[in-house]
């Protein structure tokens, strides 16, 4: 019998329980010498000074906004298409947030709307190399420079990508790195800042270490959550758990997808769980996990290739683009088919879940009302499909989702072929 492929697949250390019950053992769990291992590692891998662990890769990123100390009524700007987190904690911090459109090609910030939404308040702009792709960062930092801007990139996808050869987070005052389960490094949570100064890192440092140890019950409920999410998205427990709730949603329309994300709201004040430091036996996993980064790193570029080859020959498909001077680790595989929500349900019926939105379009939510504003470039993103290139496929999946997929969209295309307008956009 065939199998579901789930569109969410994540990366596990082979030696995950080995880990986590040795930290148990030693009476690390919580606290121990591994996270400043890891901070080094990470830095060292970076070729970076300085690297700070945080609960949450959004606290690291609010951690260096304070440290940054921008003066009051200072403007901040962020990509329109990016997770709703980032820009409300950059409320929380104190900045007023104003959006630049997206490149629907790159879906990475359009360094010309960038330009256009600068003001005399603008103080730090928000490189954030979405779905793995690395952003124009030679325009940016341009400038960045010519306007006296801080960058502080966020590198939540992008683990392992490069720019001109350089890693990401290393181009800005600061970068963000997120180790939530999906993420390029799963420490099951956790994130990293990664600053240039010393006196921001120390100024990062002091707000980490002002914060209280975490629960030892909220972590191990955290790897919990994450090996549970592990198990049900195997294939052969998916099939007969997440999947059936999408197959029959295809049918009646409903959308599941929205009880996998995090409610929309405000977070002022910060929510308790954010307010505490990353644990050891996560930093341990980190430490870990960096060692198979660059092979895990690899299977993804190597099966997202794979997958634009099977896609060359389908008219009217627009597959991702890896601009020479960058390096994408495909966090998301993302294209532009014809008919979207129809496509999704064709590869749902096939057994290849597919996912639509991983971010949000932050000009349209009521969230950020007082910031919309038109960003055709985010509006568009946002009618792309997200198709599972990740690690741990086996090659067996992969031709399986390869098959499905162009089969799909051949036959839409086939249905409704584009108009030649719509073509050339494709
Ligand atoms: C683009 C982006 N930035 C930042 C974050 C925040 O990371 P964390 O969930 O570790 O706070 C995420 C999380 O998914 C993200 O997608």
């Amino acid at each position: 019998m065939l199998t579901a492929i789930s569109r969410y697949g994540a990366r596990v250390h082979p030696t995950t329980q080995q880990i986590v019950a040795a930290c148990r053992e030693r009476g690390e769990f919580i606290q121990g010498p591994q996270i400043a291992a890891f901070e080094q590692a990470f830095a060292a891998r970076l070729g970076a000074h300085h690297a700070i662990t945080a609960s949450y890769g959004r606290m690291a990123f609010y951690f260096i906004l304070k440290a940054l100390q921008f003066p009051a009524g200072s403007e901040i700007i962020l990509p329109a298409l990016t997770f709703w987190v980032v820009p409300e904690l950059a409320r929380v911090a104190g900045l007023t947030v104003r959006f630049a459109d997206v490149d629907p090609t790159t879906f990475c910030m359009d360094p010309a709307s960038l330009e256009r939404a600068i003001t005399e308040k603008t103080r730090v702009v928000v490189p954030t190399h979405l779905y793995g792709l690395p952003c124009d960062m030679d325009a940016i930092l341009d400038i960045a420079g010519r306007h006296n801007l801080a960058v502080v990139e966020d590198c939540a996808h992008a683990l392992g990508a490069t720019y001109r050869g350089r890693p990401v987070g290393t181009f800005g005052d600061g970068a963000l790195f997120s180790f939530q389960t999906l993420k390029p490094l799963n420490c099951y949570g956790g994130g990293m800042a990664v600053v240039r100064e010393a006196a921001v890192a120390e100024r990062v440092r002091q707000q980490v270490e002002a914060l209280p140890w975490p629960d030892e019950k909220r972590i191990a409920n955290k790897l919990l959550v994450g090996r549970l999410q592990r198990i049900f998205t195997r294939p052969r427990v998916f099939t007969f758990t997440g999947f059936p709730i999408l197959w029959v949603s295809s049918y009646t329309g409903a959308q599941p997808d929205v009880y996998l994300w995090e409610k929309i709201r405000p977070l002022s004040p910060l929510p308790e769980d954010y307010l505490e430091r990353c644990s050891n036996a996560q930093a341990t996993l980190g430490l870990a996990g960096l060692d198979l980064l660059d092979s895990w790193t690899a299977a993804t570029r190597s099966h997202a290739h794979a997958m634009t080859a099977a896609l060359a020959d389908v008219p009217g498909v627009q597959v991702p683009t890896e601009p020479p001077e960058r390096t994408h680790v495909y966090y998301q595989y993302c294209l532009y088919g014809p008919a979207r929500d129809a496509l999704v349900r064709d590869c749902i019926r096939r057994g290849v879940d597919i996912e639509t939105l991983h971010v949000d379009v932050c000009t349209q939510l009521d969230l950020f009302a007082a910031e919309r504003g038109s960003a055709p470039g985010a509006d568009r993103a946002a009618q792309a499909i997200q198709v599972p290139v990740y690690a741990s496929l086996t090659d067996r999946q992969l031709r399986r989702v390869m098959k499905v997929v162009r089969e799909a969209l051949t036959s839409r295309l086939q249905a409704a072929p584009p108009a030649p307008s719509q073509a050339a956009r494709l």
